[in-house]
């Protein structure tokens, strides 16, 4: 089976998830989506009002601006990156997901990861940090730094919701961007073009 079929196949069995209660009041379980042969993938929190409405991963305004995070580094979802959360289904208010959520979905997240097999994961904000590397992680002290780790490179970031709430963060995470950029023609594609990140000539 290709890549893509699994994630078909993951996707019709989390879909009928009801592991925790956050089903219970989401409208949608928000799989994930983008280019299931992507090398790179970014981890979210979990769906806020828009994404439960629509089903689709980072489309509410803090969505917009991973967009142009992305665009920035020369990136879209179809063609370089695949888009997922750490829990599937809308905290009720967009509250943090409770550990015992997390723990709930970590199967999905695990067997997504397993399909897709990135070499680059960007963790964005302090859920996805806390829960795929270390509890006691903060996300102000350990951004932009990289974490090997099973056989991926992690690299920590502010979460875009944060860069919205706090835009003097911006300068920072683009410059942990950047290092995300080396790290994909290093691993992934050598002649990677960013409009705002020229190649060293
Ligand atoms: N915030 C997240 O963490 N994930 C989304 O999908 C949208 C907003």
């Amino acid at each position: 089976m290709t890549r893509e079929e699994l994630l078909i196949e993951l996707e019709s069995s989390v879909k009928s998830c009801h592991r925790c209660g956050l089903r219970d009041s989401a409208a949608h379980v928000v799989f994930g989506e983008g280019f299931s042969e992507a090398r790179l993938v970014f981890i979210g929190e979990g769906p806020g009002a828009e994404e439960d409405r629509l089903g689709r991963p980072f489309v509410g305004a803090a969505g917009q601006l991973l967009d142009r995070m992305l665009a920035a580094m020369g990136m879209d979802r179809e063609h370089h990156a695949y888009i997922l959360n750490v829990v599937k289904c809308r905290p009720p208010g967009n509250r943090t997901p409770e550990p015992s959520e997390t723990a709930s979905c970590r199967p999905h997240l695990e067997g997504q990861l397993s399909i897709l097999d990135p070499a680059i994961v960007v963790l964005l904000g302090a859920t996805a940090v806390k829960s795929l590397i270390n509890p006691g992680m903060r996300i102000t002290r350990v951004r932009g730094q990289w974490i090997q780790k099973d056989g991926r490179w992690w690299m920590p970031t502010y979460h875009p919701a944060a860069l919205l709430r706090n835009p003097a963060w911006k300068r920072d995470a683009w410059s942990d961007l950047k290092q995300v950029i080396d790290k994909y023609r290093t691993l992934v594609d050598p002649s990677h073009d960013s409009p705002h990140y020229p190649r060293p000539s």
